[in-house]
């Protein structure tokens, strides 16, 4: 009785919810679950009919051996597997949202984002089979606007958790955001590839030795590193706002010195890359320039590159004084989303940057490639006067740098030599036959 009457005042996002009591949890009394009326009835069946189905992991080398000798019957095809398993996908993590405690399913930013995804699961469900090169185009178009509405979805989600993490335990909070997040990272990467390989078909210029779809097969680590180095040294408000003025803005940034295996080349997503390697380089240029702010030239990062018979490494050193502080007992506590483990997670300061970004028609960019391969383009030393930062300062650079990673079998791990500096390890996976890391 008392769950009826609370679930008919439910709000957004919980039109699809009903409010039951889960004894055997160890959160707070009220949980979300679907369905209040019968329309709800019938669309959560479907979402239990998908969220029943595994989803059908894909390889890196998969996807390049796939798209490699393209032709419209693949493409089709490639099409319909986006069109049937991105519905799967999105249905999983519903079904994660619908479990969560109802103090957090309303939470600002958790909201919008059930909303997003519920609205994306049934379009797709809906979408007829797609059998011609025509109404693959008309699919295409239909997922770069998904895609585009869908750029908010990050910030939104970090504010909600953040938001809530007096309300779960710090594991279950981290366990729930990194499923979501590997999620959403897959699904992109296949609509994504889907989008990229369309496009080299119609051109007539199917996949080169170079591209396929969204992969690089030949990706050189020592011209990523400086190209997002060259980025970040022509644009310091974007390693940090306040750098314009104050002691900050005394010294130049740290040169990034490559060494090692410096001609390493390996088949990876060109953006995941980038990701990785300009957030970590804007934490180390940070750091190196707050520790020295009154040097007036600051000791280099060094980012050496190795690469073995299955990964290829990167190590980056800087001298920015190490990690831990009052508020970061240990470096993996920097890749969580709870007060508990990080502090700063409900820091003012921070919530309001992700208010801002959530709420900005921008949203987040999807990748660092939009930018820095924009300006790539243009010329090497060109920055274009309206080039914005591809990431602003939320505080997720780590945790995602940290997904990102392991997507596709990598690690990532940080070591502080406290008062001295901090060395960040990336292994990434060289053959490409780790299948993703999603769960279900
Ligand atoms: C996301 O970005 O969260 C997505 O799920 C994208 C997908 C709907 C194409």
């Amino acid at each position: 009785m008392l769950l009826a009457s609370r679930a008919s005042t439910l709000k957004t996002p919980a039109r699809h919810a009903l409010l039951t009591w889960r004894p055997h949890t160890p959160e707070p009394i009220f949980y979300a679950r679907s369905v209040s009326t019968a329309v709800h009835f019938y669309q959560n069946r479907q979402l239990e009919a998908y969220a029943s189905k595994p989803a059908t992991r894909m390889t890196l080398r998969q996807l390049v051996f796939f798209g490699r000798s393209m032709n419209e019957e693949r493409l089709i095809k490639s099409a319909n597997y986006v069109r049937t398993e991105l519905p799967i996908r999105i249905a999983h993590r519903l079904r994660d949202m619908q479990a969560l405690p109802y103090v957090v399913v309303t939470q600002e930013g958790v909201a919008k984002v059930y909303e997003l995804y519920w609205t994306a699961f049934d379009k797709f469900r809906r979408y007829p089979q797609i059998t011609t090169m025509e109404e693959n185009d008309v699919f295409c178009e239909f997922v770069s606007n998904l895609l585009a509405e869908h750029k908010s979805v990050i910030p939104n989600l970090s504010l909600g958790l953040s938001l809530s993490s007096p309300y779960l335990l710090s594991d279950r909070l981290d366990a729930f955001m990194r499923r979501m997040l590997v999620s959403r990272i897959s699904r992109r990467v296949l609509a994504e590839h889907h989008i990229a390989l369309t496009k080299s078909v119609k051109s007539g210029n199917h996949s080169t030795e170079e591209n396929v779809g969204i992969i690089c097969t030949r990706l050189q680590l020592k011209d990523c590193i400086e190209r997002c180095a060259r980025y970040l040294r022509r644009r310091p408000t974007d390693v940090d706002e306040d750098s314009l003025s104050g002691p900050l803005n005394r010294a130049p940034w740290s040169e990034v010195e490559v060494d090692g295996h410096v001609d390493t080349k390996f088949a990876y997503i060109q953006e995941h890359l980038e990701y990785i390697i300009f957030e970590l380089l804007k934490n180390s240029m940070r750091a190196t320039r707050v520790k020295h702010s009154t040097a007036d030239v600051l000791p280099p990062i060094r980012a050496t590159v190795v690469a073995s018979d299955n990964n290829v490494c990167i190590r980056l050193s800087d001298q920015g004084g190490g990690l831990v502080s009052s508020e970061i007992k240990s470096p993996s506590d920097l890749f969580s989303f709870s007060h508990v483990r990080n502090a700063t997670r409900l820091a003012d300061s921070r919530l309001n940057a992700l208010r801002t970004v959530s709420t900005s028609s921008r949203g987040m960019r999807a990748t660092v490639s939009e930018q820095v391969g924009n300006w790539q383009a243009d010329t090497k030393d060109n920055i274009p006067a309206d080039s914005v930062d591809p990431h602003p300062r939320i505080g997720i650079g780590l945790p995602m740098s940290n997904i990102y990673a392991t997507y596709f079998g990598g690690s990532l791990e940080l070591v502080s030599l406290d008062g001295y500096g901090t060395d960040v390890y990336v292994r990434l996976p060289k053959l490409g036959t780790n299948l993703e890391g999603i769960e279900l």
